[in-house]
């Protein structure tokens, strides 16, 4: 089959085209040029600013499957220059669900926890979003174009992705790993309820429903476990061996620009009986984060 990722530089879009290479025929998007391994894959530099150029990328390679999982993901980015958001989360998703539609292709959009306001999560999919800021608004409204213009199209919602794979972005529970092994101590906010995705867990499940399911509608792909980040940065510590200060702070207290839901979290129940690979629990997704780590070079953790 026919398989596109966009966002294929990213966290989860990388992971989903190493889980692709070998049963399918691919096309990576993302900006510039790949910064991912060499592999039997084409790769297609197309700005979803511009969401023209990725629609073309899509209909040149003929996609019989798109998984999207481009976005400006930097949230005080988004807060700082809303327009560029609006054009690459709502407009750009817009173009890749019109390029679907166009194509007779089926898509899974990605997006994000941040779709609620944080008052009373965890949250399950039937629950009303109420976007705050301009990374979570944008977002809900790519959600809304790739459901109502693609018209096989499902939504993944995940959270707090983060990878240890070898060249992966730095995250939260990289830099927990990177500082506490330094010997410094680490900041975690404390009224922050959260689901942490292990990317690779994220994007099996998010292909799965691609290219396994035809469930139509939104389903929450991240972890298991809602947990407080402060719970977070200890678990890691521990599963790392890493002695060390995890500071207790209050997202308040930060000064941060754009909003953040404070009792965030997905449930993923609907997920776990429907794709044969699973929500994986903090602890189990933790031990692979480990196996992850490891293989990078100098990268033992303790
Ligand atoms: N990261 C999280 O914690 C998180 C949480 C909840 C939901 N999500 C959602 O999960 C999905 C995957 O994100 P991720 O975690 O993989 O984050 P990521 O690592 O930031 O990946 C996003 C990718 O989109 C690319 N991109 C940004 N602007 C672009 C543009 N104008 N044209 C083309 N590509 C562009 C980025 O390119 P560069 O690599 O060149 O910057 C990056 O590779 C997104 O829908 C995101 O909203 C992420």
């Amino acid at each position: 089959m026919k398989v596109a990722v966009t966002g294929a530089n990213g966290l989860l879009g990388g992971e989903a085209v190493d889980l692709l290479l070998g049963r399918h025929e691919v096309l990576a998007l993302g900006r510039g040029p790949s910064r991912l391994p060499p592999g039997p894959f084409t790769w297609a530099d197309a700005d979803l600013g511009d969401g023209r150029s990725v629609a073309r990328a899509l209909a040149d390679f003929g996609a019989q499957a798109v998984l999207h999982a481009g976005a400006m993901t930097d949230v005080d980015a988004c807060e700082r220059d809303p327009e560029a958001a609006w054009r690459v989360n709502a407009s750009g998703t817009e173009q890749v669900a019109r390029a679907c539609r166009e194509l007779r292709a089926r898509l899974v959009a990605v997006s994000t926890d941040y779709v609620f306001d944080g008052r009373a999560g965890p949250y399950r999919e039937d629950d009303l979003p109420n976007p705050r800021g301009a990374y979570a608004r944008t977002k809900r409204v790519g959600e809304e174009a790739a459901l109502l213009l693609a018209p096989d199209s499902a939504v993944a919602r995940v959270a707090v992705v983060y990878s240890g794979r070898p060249g992966a972005k730095g995250t939260f529970a990289t830099q927990i790993v990177e500082k506490l092994s330094r010997g410094e101590p680490v900041r975690a906010f404390e009224d922050q309820f959260v689901s942490p995705t292990l990317a690779r867990n994220g994007a099996a499940m998010a292909l799965e429903l691609l290219l396994g399911t035809d469930y139509r509608g939104v389903l929450h792909v991240s972890g298991a476990t809602v947990l407080d980040r402060v719970e977070f940065a200890r678990r890691l510590a521990e599963r790392f061996g890493l002695r060390g200060d995890v500071v207790p702070v209050r997202t308040a207290d930060a000064g941060l620009l754009a909003p953040r839901p404070l009792r965030g979290g997905l449930l993923v129940e609907r997920a776990s009986s429907l794709l044969r690979e699973k929500p994986l629990a903090v602890d189990a997704a933790l031990d692979r984060f480990f196996e992850e780590w490891s293989r990078r070079p100098g990268g033992k953790g303790s």
